[in-house]
């Protein structure tokens, strides 16, 4: 009896969570008036759903950017000042530094116009409008069409739809599927191509805490850069030009330096690149305990082994601090990913998620006349690829962290292409093979990969079954008796791919000799043996259940919108312009655990260590610290450095503005928090955070520590909380 009622308690419970939705969601624009206005205005937003999307005047969405493509940015002066994260402006920041101008080490602040510099081929795209297109894209689409087939319809659809669309000469079209293609949306974008850099904290305070804070609260790091938007004297899109203008915003973000207090509404807004929120609980047992563990795997090897170089090594040091940076960023998501998801029970709620989706169903006789079987059979088919999915994560972790493996299978990508194109093609082709592999070499130590490649090696024979790797491969390893150290000793003693010297002397010979010539090579030999068995063994019979799979997917994806008659529904991430709200919170990690909200710069001074890469401080911090010279920045004596909310993110948000209850700039997102970083399939508003720097801090570095006043002078600072309620600010566009 005792053991039902617990068991009911259980189911209750998770239900109950299940229906917790209040802050899970990230929303598109448009339609916020229709399906979130009201609960946002609950909660306490104090503008309306017209002033954050609206096609007739400007909107805080039109101080919103796409930045660079991989990240967000927003408008934050009539000038077009753009705010954006450090790890967002890293590369064109690291490409102006120079060891006489060391930008990442020293900072960068422009003290007038002509200082800003550009950046090649960086962008910022703005959205001008949305439709839902849907039903112009699926005209002629049936139920029982094959994937190929329904693409073939969708995208002539799509290539008739466009150039009837109304726009100006200077804007694009982007068509996008959402709701795993149910549903097409189309946005006409402006893209400005002249994007300067202005100014840039040194990495001891736009990166402080560098790996080991990534991911973590309580957070300590000013994860901010500045450029400026250019625009033709015409305020449209140009290419770059000495007298091209700084851009006229039809919007940009007043900002607010009133602070933020607990459960105050916060909105982020931005391009969130990628989430799947509507796997069924196969997927996610597969991406939990499967693919996140063989990634995690193969990661925590090969890091260990470069961290150990690195400390070393200061050249080596230098060669792998992006590489290192990029494939820990995963590596660390990852683990919180699988903890996450265990902690918060993710998988038996995905159970009762479906429990309650199979009841719903066959109460509705016509739906589930048609699609009574489909869940079943999309967790079948979960359970089916799933020897191949990890065998597939093993095998591309092994040819992405070992570098001579990567180079190998550029190397045969271009061998491929000369032998479709022509014997003419070859020169030019092996031009841009080796324009290619010198700057990689630049950061390649042979001694680092070999080791890379002994462990890894090691951890992919031990885990792969045999069957999966094929006879090919098998057989070389065999030769060096099944050994990881054996096998790379005599892949670096002999190969031409351990130096870029080396590999410019190999791919000198003529066309057919080189092609004998890989097969002999013990690098691209091995190479070319495991890609052979992963595409025939692994990739082929995954790719044949990847079709069904999509479709089952997608009409899962429909009937429960369907059947799920309360829930809304919003579309998973794929870096399209979304909104998302929450309230400012923290949280309990684990017992007896619990999180604030806000860090201050007593906690950057806790966390000090001088000389250190992580953790110096700049002397001039330092010095702000002691006399505690904040300005208006501070509260109490003390400086506030970054906080966390409810807010519903994931990468590509970075770089997002937080934005007040009136639309007003509050904080510059950059991270989420460990236990949270499960929100990108299972999200739960227990533990999922967003990590974001307070404004109040930006401002503090730019006036008082760098002291570029006259870029703050510029933006136009409010205090909504202590004065008249804001509105947001529309800067008439000059336009023709
Ligand atoms: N974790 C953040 C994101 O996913 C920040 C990454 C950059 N920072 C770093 N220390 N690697 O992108
Ligand atoms: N740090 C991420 C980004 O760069 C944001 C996140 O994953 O929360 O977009």
């Amino acid at each position: 009896m005792l053991r039902i009622a617990k068991s009911l308690m259980v189911a209750l419970f998770l239900l109950l969570q299940i229906n917790a939705f209040a802050t899970e969601g990230m929303w598109l624009p448009q339609l916020l008036g229709r399906l979130n206005e009201k609960e946002m205005k609950g909660m306490g937003m104090k503008i309306s759903a017209s002033d954050i999307y609206n096609v007739n005047k400007g909107s805080l969405k039109d101080a919103i950017v796409s930045f660079g493509g991989f990240c967000t940015g927003e408008i934050i002066s009539s000038q077009g000042l753009l705010l954006t994260n450090h790890h967002c402006g890293y590369d064109a920041i690291q490409k102006h530094s120079s060891i006489d101008n060391n930008y990442l080490a020293n900072g960068f602040w422009a003290m007038n116009r002509e200082q800003e510099l550009p950046n090649a081929g960086l962008t910022a795209t703005f959205i001008v409008r949305i439709e839902d297109v849907t039903k112009a894209a699926l005209v002629g689409v049936t139920k029982n069409m094959t994937e190929k087939e329904r693409m073939a319809i969708i995208n002539k659809n799509l290539d008739a739809l466009k150039p009837t669309v109304k726009k100006e000469a200077y804007q694009d079209i982007l068509v996008k599927p959402m709701f795993e293609a149910n549903q097409y949306f189309l946005f006409v974008t402006e893209t400005y191509k002249d994007v300067r850099l202005v100014g840039a904290p040194p990495s001891s305070i736009g990166k402080f805490g560098s790996d080991t804070d990534n991911w973590v609260w309580p957070r300590h790091t000013g994860d901010f850069s500045l450029f400026r938007v250019y625009a033709g004297k015409d305020g449209k899109p140009a290419a770059y030009s000495k007298d091209n203008v700084p851009l006229v915003p039809k919007h940009f973000l007043p900002i607010s330096v009133d602070g933020i207090e607990k459960n105050d509404f916060t909105m982020v807004f931005g391009f969130p690149g990628r989430t799947q929120e509507y796997l069924p609980s196969e997927a996610v047992k597969l991406v939990v305990n499967g693919q996140d563990p063989a990634r995690v795997n193969m990661r925590d090897a090969a890091l260990k082994i470069i961290d150990g170089f690195m400390r070393k090594d200061e050249k080596i040091k230098i060669q792998y601090a992006a590489k290192y940076a990029s494939t820990a960023n995963g590596w660390k998501k990852w683990i919180g990913e699988m903890q996450g998801v265990e902690r918060t029970k993710g998988i038996d709620r995905k159970i009762a998620y479906e429990a309650n989706y199979n009841n719903l169903l066959n109460k509705d006789a016509a739906l589930k006349a048609q699609y009574a079987g489909v869940l079943d059979t999309l967790n079948a088919l979960y359970v089916n690829v799933a020897p191949y999915a990890n065998a597939r994560e093993y095998y591309m972790e092994l040819t992405r962290n070992v570098e001579t493996f990567s180079v190998a299978d550029k190397l045969v990508g271009f061998l491929s292409e000369v032998q479709q194109k022509g014997a003419d093609s070859y020169d030019p082709q092996r031009k841009a093979f080796l324009d290619k592999m010198k700057p990689l070499y630049q950061n390649i130590n042979a001694k680092v990969d070999q080791d890379v490649a002994t462990a890894l090696l090691d951890l992919y024979f031990q885990n792969v079954h045999s069957r999966y790797i094929g006879g090919e491969g098998y057989q070389i390893w065999m030769e060096t008796n099944k050994d990881g150290r054996t096998t790379a000793n005599k892949m670096y003693a002999s190969s031409a791919l351990v130096s870029y010297e080396q590999l410019e002397k190999f791919v000198s010979q003529p066309y057919n000799d080189l092609v004998t010539a890989i097969y002999k090579d013990p690098i691209t030999r091995f190479y070319i043996a495991l890609r052979n068995g992963f595409v025939e063994n692994v990739n082929k019979p995954y790719e044949e259940i990847q079709a069904p799979l999509v479709k089952l997917q997608r009409e899962y994806m429909q009937v429960q919108m369907d059947v799920l008659k309360d829930r809304r529904f919003y579309p998973d991430a794929n870096s399209t312009l979304r909104i998302t709200y929450g309230k400012v919170d923290g949280y309990e990690p684990r017992d007896a655990v619990h999180y604030d909200i806000a860090t201050t710069l007593e906690g950057v001074m806790e966390k000090y260590k001088p000389g250190d890469y992580e953790f110096d401080v700049p002397e001039k911090l330092r010095e702000l610290y002691k006399t505690k010279d904040y300005g208006r920045y501070g509260v109490n004596g003390k400086l506030p450095v970054c906080f966390i909310a409810s807010n519903h993110t994931t990468g590509g948000n970075s770089g997002s503005p937080a934005l007040d209850a009136y639309g007003n700039l509050i904080g510059l997102n950059f991270d989420r928090t460990w236990e949270g970083t499960m929100s990108d399939i299972n999200y739960d508003a227990s533990i999922c955070r967003n990590i974001m720097v307070d404004i109040r801090y930006v401002l503090f570095v730019i006036d008082k520590f760098a002291g570029a006043k006259h870029l703050v002078d510029e933006m136009k600072l409010v205090n909504p909380k202590k004065g008249a309620k804001v509105k947001p600010a529309t800067v008439q566009q000059k336009r023709a």
